[in-house]
């Protein structure tokens, strides 16, 4: 697949996980996607709480569900998208627990960055550079 194909069905994966965002408080939607080197995709989305502080973010839902699906490491792909104009960055929080998973497997994926009416390309590394992780505590 060409990675025009590989960020758009990402993209849409991402956008359709947006449409089961419970997200009453804020009512800021937000899809996230990974993609897995067996070519795997797992999907989250923000999931508020009457206790606002205890919101879980899309990615965090993401890269929970792909762990308790058993993976660790194999993380390529990451897309995040808002139904917001502008593109959605990955919050601090996020950029922490993507990391966990990704530095499992040695890799640093591909971060599309999304919204309605823009697309930003970046890495895990460029998001978080230095990142704290598994080997730190080595
Ligand atoms: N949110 C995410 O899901 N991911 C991010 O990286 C940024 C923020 C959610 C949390 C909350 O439900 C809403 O967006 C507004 O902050």
């Amino acid at each position: 697949m060409s990675e025009d194909n590989n960020r758009d069905s990402l993209i849409a994966a991402a956008k359709a996980a947006l449409e089961n965002s419970y997200s009453p408080y804020s009512k800021f939607r937000v899809g996230a996607a990974l993609r897995f080197a067996d070519g795997t995709v797992v999907t989250g989305t923000n999931i508020e709480n009457a206790s606002y502080g205890l919101t879980l973010c899309a990615e965090t839902v993401a890269v929970a569900k792909a762990m308790d699906d058993g993976h660790r490491g194999g993380l390529e792909e990451v897309a995040v998208i808002g139904d917001t104009p502008g593109a959605v960055s990955p919050c601090g929080r996020c950029r922490q627990v993507l990391n966990e998973l990704a530095e499992l497997g040695n890799t640093d994926p591909v971060v599309w960055c999304a919204g309605e009416e823009e697309v930003v390309k970046t890495t895990l590394s460029d998001l978080l550079p230095r990142a704290f992780g598994p080997a730190s505590l080595d």
